[in-house]
């Protein structure tokens, strides 16, 4: 069991380092290049990385192909993208030019072509705000002292990209991790995915005081799990996407409180090592009631009946700001389908007359999206 639990840790350990080295931790900035942080204040300079003594260059940056002449002690120039920097040499702790995070940004996963001019939020343990930018080699980095966890995203042209967990430090690429065939690198496309999804009715149950599988716990599991727990996810031997994947025998004991899936979202439980995804007592507690209490159950009584009922007609938006953002309708299926959405989070909002209205928080994806599947609660009177 010991030796189980600190497999475990370390597989995520090791994972979460795979996410950060998605950033491709990759500079190796050998010049005096400083990138200017401000809390909060978007650098704007396109070509911050490039930029030396007193002399700026961002106007150039997209000319830069790492193999300039003047490589000698003192080159100002990005280089070596896709690399990793961080962990020897110059970029190293404790040297000059010691990078607290850097990376490289691409237009795919396999890495074929830098993205320039992309934006890179990092938020740091003490919550201060940096922004970079990518350079004409797709590489971002800050020299400045940052302290991890990082919590980081980066958009371009109005696509938003997020790690889903912070990144415990800001440079891996130990070559196993945020590369092709491996983690993958982090890129944001101009080729924007289609969300399709379904829209059926909860049933006549659903309106209850009852938690239920279909009512409840299915959202909170498809926002906050399945993007390691399910076939494309890192933990695919572990699936949360259905009924009977969720209440697999080894995980959920019905009215037990000592299953495990309740032991590994326990903030409290030494094997509570899934909490920091949950990362709410509102849904632990809801959980937990739905094991406990209601045994695990698929539907409210009553909701199976007419459970499956397509809703023609509801009104699908993806909204932002209190604005729509996209919008459309289902049809006679209940099926919906919104071109081109791109990346980011949003607000998806679905309405119908006599139904209560579907409201959560949505990030759209580069990769992998999966069709929703929403219930709609009648409306009781
Ligand atoms: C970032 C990826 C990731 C996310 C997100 C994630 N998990 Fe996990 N999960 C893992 C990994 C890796 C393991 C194995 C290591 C461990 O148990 O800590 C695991 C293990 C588990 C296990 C134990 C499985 C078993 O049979 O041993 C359960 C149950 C679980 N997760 C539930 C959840 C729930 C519920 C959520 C959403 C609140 C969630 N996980 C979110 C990666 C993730």
């Amino acid at each position: 069991m010991g030796v189980i639990c600190i497999m475990e840790n370390f597989f995520i350990k090791w994972f979460t380092k795979c996410l950060i080295c998605v950033f491709g931790i990759t500079i190796f900035l050998m010049g005096e290049t400083k990138i200017s942080f401000s809390d909060k204040a978007k650098n704007d300079n396109h070509g911050v990385f490039l930029r030396n003594n007193g002399e700026d260059n961002d106007e150039d940056d997209g000319d830069d192909d790492g193999n300039d002449d003047d490589g000698e002690d003192g080159d100002d120039e990005t280089h070596n993208a896709g690399k990793n920097c961080l962990t020897s040499g110059c970029h190293s702790q404790g040297k000059e030019h010691h990078f607290s995070i850097g990376g490289t940004i691409y237009t795919d996963a396999d890495g074929t072509t830098e993205r320039t001019g992309a934006e890179i939020k990092v938020v740091d343990a003490a919550d201060n705000i940096t922004i970079l930018r990518s350079d004409g080699l797709g590489n971002f980095y800050a020299e400045k002292n940052l302290n991890a966890p990082f919590t980081i995203s980066a958009s371009y042209e109005g696509r938003e990209v997020k790690m889903p967990i912070p990144a415990p430090d800001g440079g891996c690429n130990t070559g196993s991790c945020h590369v092709a065939g491996m983690a993958g690198r982090v890129f944001i496309s101009m080729n924007d995915l289609d969300l399709a999804g379904t829209v059926t009715e909860a049933g006549a149950g659903s309106g209850s005081a009852e938690i239920s599988y279909k009512g409840d716990i299915k959202a909170i599991f498809d926002a906050k799990c399945i993007i390691c727990h399910s076939a494309e996810g890192m933990k695919s031997d572990v699936p949360l996407t259905t009924y009977p994947e969720v209440t697999d025998s080894r995980r959920v004991i019905p009215g037990s409180a000592d299953s495990l899936l309740l032991k590994k979202i326990d903030k409290r439980s030494s094997i509570g090592t899934m909490w920091q995804y949950l990362n709410s007592n509102s849904d632990y507690k809801k959980i937990k009631k739905w094991i406990v209490k209601y045994n695990a159950q698929e539907y409210s009584s009553g909701q199976e009946l007419s459970l499956g009922k397509a809703v023609p007609g509801a009104e699908v938006r993806l909204r932002r700001d209190n604005r729509d953002i996209y919008k459309t309708a289902t049809d006679d299926e209940g099926k919906f389908v919104m071109k081109a959405v791109k990346a980011g989070e949003y607000i998806l909002k679905i309405s119908k007359e006599g139904h209560k209205t579907h409201k959560q928080i949505y990030q759209m994806n580069q990769s992998n999206v999966s069709p929703l599947e929403i219930t709609m609660k009648i409306k009781q009177h």
